[in-house]
């Protein structure tokens, strides 16, 4: 977030001029769906923004700010999340918990600048992205939507896709949903988020002083509330640890009517006045909907309840943003002929087959030869809107909006027709991802009996993602456990592919199948890479940003747990995680070796180098996300007992050996004592450089090596 002294002396002498009340509509944000007969009437006035308005009303709604007092222009916000997702024909790149699978933060950032060319060009100023929030408990409806289960992570994806957005000036972005929000009880959507400021200090804060550091215009507060303390009302963290502490320049736009759930849903404001004085004095900026904010707000400073430096400066931080994207100066647009252009569809190809996952593969892929004939079979085979998952126009916009499709979009079916044109393909649905109208498992077994392999695509749907939308059961819904029975009994070799928007229970999947294939949102290309990556045109890379787990009781299951628990199972189900972060496999092998610290002992202050040899031991190039991870052996408080703390992903052809290094900082090894305080604190840790989240630890091993801090 950019600070520049004329701008600044520009923003005072505008509000200088302002009354009260055209400020405050600086403050506000209005949906056009939620509130038809106040729209026609607030957007006479010259309010401070709109989200969701897409097409000509854009443009009519700028023309109309320009004839007010001040013209000051709107900023037209979007859920652009990934890509302009929310616009038909707009390029649709993976969801974020997909993209995440790459572990590649240049093809992430190259993602977020195609995405702010088309929101630009589209006549729009800011996208509601990238969400923060940690994943840990995947009852919660919105796991699709995050970098996955890792702080450390998240906010290195966060920071790449912010620096995308942002590097070009053309569009703001938006770090959300501050903070905790997907930590609330029981996965439940909103609710309380149990946890002490010492735990957000150390867990969820991390990802936000990324993105704050990585230039975040606006930030997001969420709807639930934290111990207690609606996260639009939480002072503390908004104005002191936010501004105060990691510095941020921008301003805090609240979740959609938060100014409202304040009192209707935490009961923590009787009244508008009471929630308007509670939200602006914590340090939210602007209002998204909640139209009674308005006036609340106007009488409130009126009454001497707020005072109006705190509008002021509340007002000041949205021009700050809206005179850095040159809205003031009505900077020349991007060319439409950026959205979906060439150049977006092939980093779309590049980054979706990064973000394919291969679970299981028993050597039945890749296929050496086209198949003779080819079974594909399933509920997700032949279904765009459950491929692109959540935030896009097909969940979030109105059908007549994409009666007709303009994306040339691949699902499972058209990629497999068109990666084996020499093969006779046939397609049945077997049964629907929940109850069973339409469900023809006859069918299904038919075609899989006379067929040479089955392409299987299972998984959930838009009724069971999004918003509000939190599972109390992760198994297969409907009869997709059967539907694999049976067409795992015909003998004919099964390709399984999960196409979800989070980790499911997938136990039996991955017994049945000869191989799995995990696709989380696959965007517009999904289908064609996974079956780019079943005819072996690629050597799959993917590796798990999320924790499976082994039955929806066993939840929480995120790798980065404590070492505390009594027996450290469930008395019912096998121990760990189904599938744990970092894995991932390929059509080679990756061997690592010679792993070597440049120092035992390290002086308080210093950091450490961590090395090791990494070989492609296959016939296949392929890519390889190393890792690195810390355990602290003893500290004033209980810390997890592995962190990941850095990843680098290397090329290697057939037979080639790097050698891979990582700097180990003091950063690296720091907690958050009962104080608050972060320390790194002397004793012994163990550095990891591994494939995937390594067993904890207190001696040198084959991807270990133990150090020791001294004063
Ligand atoms: C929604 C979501 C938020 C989104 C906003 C605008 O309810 O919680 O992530 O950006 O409202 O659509």
């Amino acid at each position: 977030m950019k600070i520049n002294p004329a701008t600044e002396q520009k923003i005072n002498d505008i509000i200088e001029k302002m009354s009260l009340e055209e400020k405050v509509l600086q403050m506000f944000q209005m949906d056009k769906s939620a509130h038809k007969e106040a729209y026609s009437e607030l957007s006479k006035l010259n309010i401070g923004s709109y989200l969701s308005i897409m097409g000509e009303e854009v443009d009519y709604l700028r023309e109309k700010a320009k004839k007010t007092k001040n013209a000051i222009p709107p900023i037209f916000g979007i859920d652009a999340i990934h890509g302009h997702s929310l616009k038909n024909g707009a390029t649709i790149f993976p969801s974020q918990l997909a993209m995440a699978c790459s572990f590649n933060e240049e093809l992430i950032e190259e993602m977020g600048a195609a995405t702010a060319k088309e929101v630009n060009a589209d006549g729009l100023d800011w996208v509601f992205s990238p969400v923060l929030c940690i994943a840990r408990d995947t009852r919660w409806g919105r796991v699709d939507e995050t970098f996955g289960e890792d702080p450390y992570l998240i906010g290195k994806l966060g920071a790449a896709i912010i620096r995308g957005y942002e590097k070009d000036g053309l569009v703001a972005s938006c770090a959300k949903h501050y903070i905790g929000y997907g930590e609330a009880t029981g996965g439940r959507d909103s609710y309380d988020t149990e946890v002490t400021l010492r735990k957000v200090r150390e867990t969820f804060l991390p990802p936000f002083k990324e993105a704050v550091d990585a230039g975040t215009s606006t930030v997001m507060t969420a709807y639930g509330t934290l111990d207690g303390t609606p996260m639009t009302a939480h002072k503390e963290l908004l104005t002191d640890v936010l501004r105060g502490e990691l510095g941020f320049e921008g301003f805090v736009v609240t979740d959609y009517l938060n100014f409202k759930l304040i009192s209707t849903k935490h009961r923590v404001a009787a009244n508008p006045a009471e929630a308007a004085r509670l939200g602006i004095t914590a340090g939210n900026d602007m209002s998204m909907n909640a139209v009674a904010f308005i006036g609340a707000a106007i009488d409130e400073v009126k009454n001497g309840n707020i005072p109006e430096a705190a509008i002021d400066e509340a007002v000041r931080r949205i021009l700050r943003v809206k005179a850095n994207l040159g809205l003031f100066e009505e900077k020349e647009r991007m060319p439409k002929s950026v959205i979906a252009c060439k150049e977006h569809r092939e980093l779309n190809h590049k980054l979706t087959r990064e973000s394919l996952v291969l679970l299981k593969n028993n050597g039945v892929l890749p296929l050496k030869n086209a198949p003779a004939k080819i079974a594909v079979i399933g509920p997700n085979a032949d279904n765009i809107a459950n491929q692109y998952g959540d935030w896009t126009f097909t969940s979030h916009r109105p059908a007549e909006e994409f009666a007709q499709i303009k994306n040339d979009y691949y699902t499972v079916l058209r990629g497999v027709r068109e990666i084996f044109p020499s093969s006779e393909v046939e397609y049945a649905l077997g049964c629907p991802v929940c109850g069973e109208d339409g469900a023809d498992i006859e069918k299904a077994v038919r075609i899989a009996e006379s067929a040479d392999i089955v392409i299987l695509a299972l998984g959930d749907e838009l009724s069971q993602n999004g918003e509000a939308k939190d599972r109390a059961d992760l198994e297969l819904s409907g009869k997709q456990n059967e539907l694999l029975r049976a067409v795992k009994a015909t003998g004919t070799p099964v390709v399984t592919v999960m196409v979800t928007g989070k980790p499911l229970c997938i136990g039996e999947v991955l017994e049945s199948s000869d191989a799995v294939v995990q696709m989380f949102g696959g965007g517009d290309l999904g289908g064609l890479c996974t079956a780019e990556l079943i005819a072996g045109k690629f050597n799959p890379s993917g590796k798990l940003p999320i924790s499976y787990p082994r039955a929806t009781g066993a939840l929480p299951c995120y790798y980065n747990g404590y070492s505390s628990w009594h027996w450290g199972k469930y008395c019912d189900v096998e121990k760990g995680a189904l599938l744990s972060f970092g894995y991932g496999l390929s059509y080679t092998e990756y061997e690592y070796s010679d792993i070597a610290v440049s120092k035992t002992q390290v002086h308080m202050g210093e950091s450490v180098k961590i090395s090791a040899n990494v070989t492609n031991k296959g016939a296949m190039a392929g890519d390889e996300t190393v890792q690195l991870y810390v355990t602290d052996h003893y500290s004033s408080v209980m810390t997890p007992r592995i962190n990941l703390r850095g990843f680098k992903k290397i090329h290697l052809e057939p037979g080639e050996t790097k050698r891979v290094s990582f700097t180990v900082t003091p950063a690296d090894l720091a907690l958050v004592n009962r104080r608050e305080e972060t320390v790194v604190e002397p004793g012994k840790f163990t550095l990891y450089i591994s494939p995937c989240a390594p067993d904890f630890t207190y001696e040198d091993g084959e991807y270990a090596r133990v150090i020791e801090v001294v004063e």
